[in-house]
């Protein structure tokens, strides 16, 4: 069925919606209408002042001086308007806390890209004043960019840099370490300049692959609706299985001594290696996934 899935990408259809997720491409529809109405229908998405007036919680605001989420203050809503009139995009994060609606797309979309339980699932709205936008940059996440109001452009390139990063990177900001320790190549010093943009209008729909390095720019105040779901590599499953496994011996709980007790770190890594023959995916997957 796969109900929400083609909700936010009708007319096309899952299968249209596979063969770019499989390939890591980005996939854009426009003039969804119908199949999203009970979304844009939420009383809080109808303006930005509308959301501010019913936000709960502290503010992202984006800071002007290298457009990016990593330089960013929190700020109360009503301070938040303030920084949006002065050109200052906001974010509103976990947005599903305030709406069961937002809840229930979040998770049944998931269910429908069939991504793992431990995986983190959120809504996020972006609140981006006319000219403002993001520098390039990738996550490690994916995300479905609903556009509620205003147009905004969208430049989406492939990474040839990096397959599958772990942490999100900004063009021309320091590398995470973790990051930096399995680059095989530099970074690029910038983006190319032909690359066309997705204009996102009311209704737009874009899917923005993992990975893919992207940059955008409001050309009029604009709110977007954002399903973003950061899924758990296999690195994440295998350690999690691994730590509650070890975790039930109180000799693995012990405190590490660093090099004072190198014989006794031997002794536990033997044992383990005697188990790990019998280490196997669905063993792995049926402690991570919960069946
Ligand atoms: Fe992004």
């Amino acid at each position: 069925m796969k109900k929400i899935l083609s909700a936010l990408i009708h007319p096309k259809t899952p299968s249209d919606f596979f063969k770019a997720y499989e390939k890591n491409e980005p996939f854009f529809v426009h003039n969804l209408n119908k199949s999203v109405a009970d979304l844009t229908s939420l009383p809080f998405l109808e303006s930005h002042e509308a959301l501010l007036n019913s936000w709960p919680k502290d503010v992202q605001a984006h800071l002007p001086d290298v457009r990016d989420e990593a330089s960013s203050i929190d700020t109360t809503a009503k301070d938040a308007q303030k920084l949006f009139d002065n050109g200052m995009g906001l974010l509103f994060n976990h947005a599903d806390s305030i709406s069961p609606l937002l809840t229930e797309w979040v998770h049944e979309l998931r269910m429908d890209l069939g991504l793992s339980a431990l995986t983190m699932s959120r809504c996020l709205i972006y609140a981006t004043p006319a000219d403002a936008g993001t520098a390039a940059h990738f996550d490690q996440n994916i995300n479905f960019v609903l556009q509620i109001s205003g147009t905004k452009k969208w430049w989406v390139n492939t990474n040839t840099t990096i397959e599958n990063p772990m942490t999100r990177h900004t063009l021309g900001q320091p590398c995470d370490p973790e990051l930096d320790s399995y680059l095989e190549m530099p970074m690029p010093a910038s983006m190319p300049e032909n690359i066309e943009p997705i204009v996102l209008k009311a209704g737009s729909m874009l899917f923005v692959p993992r990975g893919a390095w992207h940059w955008t720019e409001a050309e009029s105040d604009a709110l977007s609706l954002n399903f973003t779901f950061t899924a758990p590599t296999w690195i994440d499953l295998f350690t999690a299985a691994i730590r509650g496994r070890l975790v039930q011996s109180n000799k693995w709980r012990a405190t590490a001594d660093g090099f004072s007790d190198i014989k006794q770190f031997d002794l536990l890594l033997e044992e383990l290696k005697s188990d790990f023959p019998n280490w196997h995916a669905i063993n792995i997957l049926n402690m991570t996934e919960g069946s």
